[in-house]
């Protein structure tokens, strides 16, 4: 098996020009992942990035509809029927790309190993291709969905300021960080009353993070609540473009010049995503 992990290693060679991967989690349901990544997503290449989002959502794999747009192929059929990656991307709204979920999702974290070597090599393609890879997750976590979680360049905890939502995203900080302490971890508080109001259950998450699992994390920002999410969700069409100038687009291009500055000035790290991704792999087939 190590061997494998090693040929692997090899074959992609050093991380030349690599994607940033970022997933976007959440503890609880229905707090605004799926909103937060295809308008960030927009926000960047409205500023000149390449950005490709991935729907892995299991249970809820609805990125076409909040796009209004319609895929051929998915992931699943990518790894079952050995497509190239090129094949499934789609164009999404505001020069963004995507690659749907589908139904099956679940399939995509059981893969043999000649399921898997073909998922990483087209992983592969598309990580020399973009700026930016956005792994759209589904609430909470499985075994299987933390390998994509921890193997992520960077993780963002999505939370509004309803009680159980906070506490769900600390036991999803906790366990990921548990799984993998050097995940690098950023904060998003989304459908905020107020700046404070975002700001302070930011540095509650972030306080609690460092005096219960000695970790720094950053809070990259607070959305307001804006009723044109939901007009923009009705009309499938992400808000940075159906209100550019809404309260809560502007906060998200605040929010994605922040990530922008803060992606610049990232660490070159020993290993990439896929590395990662194919250690956490042979390491559970050696588990088997
Ligand atoms: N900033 C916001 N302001 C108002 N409503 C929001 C905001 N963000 C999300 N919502 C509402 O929450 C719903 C769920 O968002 P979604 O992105 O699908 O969540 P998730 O992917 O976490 O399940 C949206 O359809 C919208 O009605
Ligand atoms: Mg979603």
């Amino acid at each position: 098996m190590h061997d494998q992990a090693e040929m692997l290693r090899k074959r992609l060679g050093d991380d030349k020009k690599q994607a940033k991967v970022c997933a976007i989690a959440s503890g609880k349901g229905g707090v605004g992942k799926s909103n937060v990544t295809v308008n960030l997503a927009i926000s960047l290449a409205q500023s000149g990035s390449r950005v490709i989002v991935l729907d892995l959502d299991i249970g809820m794999a609805n990125l076409d509809i909040l796009m209004g747009v319609h895929s051929k192929a998915n992931i699943v059929d990518l790894v079952e029927q050995e497509l190239s990656i090129l094949e499934i991307v789609e164009n999404g709204p505001g020069k963004i790309n995507y690659i749907a979920g589908g139904n099956g999702l679940n399939r995509l974290f059981q893969l043999n190993e000649r399921q898997f070597e073909h998922f990483t090599e087209q992983l592969q393609v598309i990580h020399e291709l973009y700026d930016y890879i956005f792994l759209d997750m589904g609430a909470g976590v499985s075994k299987d969905s933390l390998q994509f979680i921890t193997a992520a360049d960077e993780v963002l905890l999505v939370t509004t300021p309803e009680p159980t939502a906070i506490t769900d995203a600390y036991a999803m900080l906790k366990f990921i960080l548990k799984q993998e302490p050097a995940t690098k971890v950023s904060v998003i508080v989304n459908r905020v009353e107020n700046t404070t109001e975002g700001r302070e259950i930011g540095k509650r998450i972030q306080l609690a993070s460092t005096q219960f699992l000695q970790k720094e994390i950053q809070l990259l920002g607070v959305l307001p609540d804006d009723e044109v999410v939901f007009k923009a969700v009705k009309q499938q069409i992400p808000y940075m473009i159906h209100s550019p100038s809404s309260p809560v687009s502007r906060g998200m291009k605040q929010l994605s010049d922040t990530y922008k500055k803060g992606s610049e000035m990232k660490e070159m790290q020993e290993e990439g995503f896929i590395q990662r991704f194919s250690r956490y792999f042979f390491r559970k087939q050696g588990a088997k």
